[in-house]
Formats: structure tokens, sequence, C-alpha cells
């Protein structure tokens, strides 16, 4: 592996809803990020049918195949998702066992930043942590500090669906930096292996 400058990371998104707070913070990542890193945004993960061995047997689909290899060619996979219940959404989940079928596996050792929000005070905080189970499985390497947990999201995202808290955009920013340089360390000592 090199080490690329520019760095270029994606975003996949846990909520399919019109109006969703965790849209909305996607949409602000890329006017975040640090110097020398573009961010985009992946397809939708509801392009995905649920995950059914049968339909894997006659072809992974071809919206897994292309959010695949995106994610293949990227350094870096931000995930932005709220919390149902407790834990990961379905849809995601869901996506993310599509994903790991294909081969090469794409989230075998790419970085991984993880935010997720909530009207509620913990701002997805078990989600997150149910994420980071499993990216063990797919050996993904998961940046750890500064988390971004954004909780009481409705009153941090205005009603043309902007991210306008600045303590939230702030943290976010920090997060960006220092994932990019969590990334350059991986890249670097991978390129010395
Ligand atoms: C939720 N919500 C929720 N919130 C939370 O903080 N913890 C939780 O466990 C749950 N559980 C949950 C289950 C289900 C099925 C739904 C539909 C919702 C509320 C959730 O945070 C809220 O609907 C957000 O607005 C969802 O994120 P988006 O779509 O706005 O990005």
């Amino acid at each position: 592996m090199s080490v690329h400058e520019p760095l270029h990371f994606v975003v996949l998104l846990g909520s399919l809803r019109r109006g969703s707070f965790n849209a909305a913070v996607a949409r602000a990542l890329p006017g975040l990020a640090p110097p020398g890193v573009a961010i985009a945004p992946l397809g939708s993960i509801g392009d995905f049918p649920i995950y059914n061995g049968d339909v894997e047997a006659q072809g992974i689909p071809a919206p897994v195949v292309a959010m695949g290899e995106t994610i293949g060619k990227a350094d870096g996979v931000i995930v932005v998702t709220p919390e149902y219940n407790y834990s990961i959404p379905g849809g995601l989940k869901n996506a993310i066992d599509w994903l790991s079928r294909l081969k090469p596996q794409p989230f075998l050792d790419k970085p991984v930043a993880i935010e997720s929000a909530s009207p509620g005070m913990l701002g997805g905080a078990r989600a997150q942590y149910h994420l980071r189970q499993t990216f063990v499985m797919l050996e993904a390497r998961v940046f750890n500090k500064p988390e971004v947990f954004v909780g009481q999201a409705n009153h941090k995202i205005d009603a043309s669906g902007a991210l306008t808290d600045p303590p939230t955009r702030d943290i976010i920013a920090k997060q960006l930096a220092a994932f990019a340089a969590f990334v350059h360390g991986h890249q670097r000592a991978a390129a010395m292996t």
C-alpha cells in the first residue's frame, strides 16, 4: 500500500429517511474535512435486497458489487448511522452483511470512523459499540478517539437540514483530522511491510 495525498474517504449512511439527522451530519462532512481530504457519499443501502444465501448463489447484486468496489478503492470509510433499539439499524447491518460476502472483502484492513446522531441524549452510542463488534469480524481498522455522538440532534440541525451546532461541528472536524492522521500512519506502516 502506498501513502495517498489527498486522502479519499467515503460515507456509509445508515438511514434512508428523508430529513434524516444522520444524513444532515453526513452532508456536513466535506465542509469539515481538513486540507488534503476529500469526502464523498456511497450509494444508498436501500438499493440492497435483504440478504439471502439463495440470492447470493445466483450472483451478488450489482449495487453491492459497486459499493464494494468503491469502498475497496477508498482510503477510509466513515459510517454515519442512527441507533435502532440500542443497536445497528437492520438496513445498515444488512448492507454490511452483503458487503462482507465480496472477495476481496472490502472492509479487510480498511480504516473506519464512526459517527451517530439521535434525538436522544446518548446520540447512538450503543449502535457504535455494536458496529465495532461487527468490524472485529471483518478485520477493519476502526478509529477510536475522538468519538462523535450527536445527541439531541433535533436541536443541532436547522430547518434547512444544515448541521449548525458549533461544538458538534468542532468535534467532527477534530475527529476527521485525527482520522486522516490515523489513515496516513496506517498507510505508512503498510508501505514498510
Ligand atoms: C429509534 N430511535 C432510537 N434512538 C436512540 O437514540 N436509541 C434507540 O435505541 C432508538 N431506537 C429506535 C428504533 C427504531 C425502530 C426507530 C425507527 C427509531 C430514534 C432514532 O434515533 C430517530 O428516529 C432518528 O431520527 C433516526 O435517525 P435519522 O433517520 O434521523 O438519521
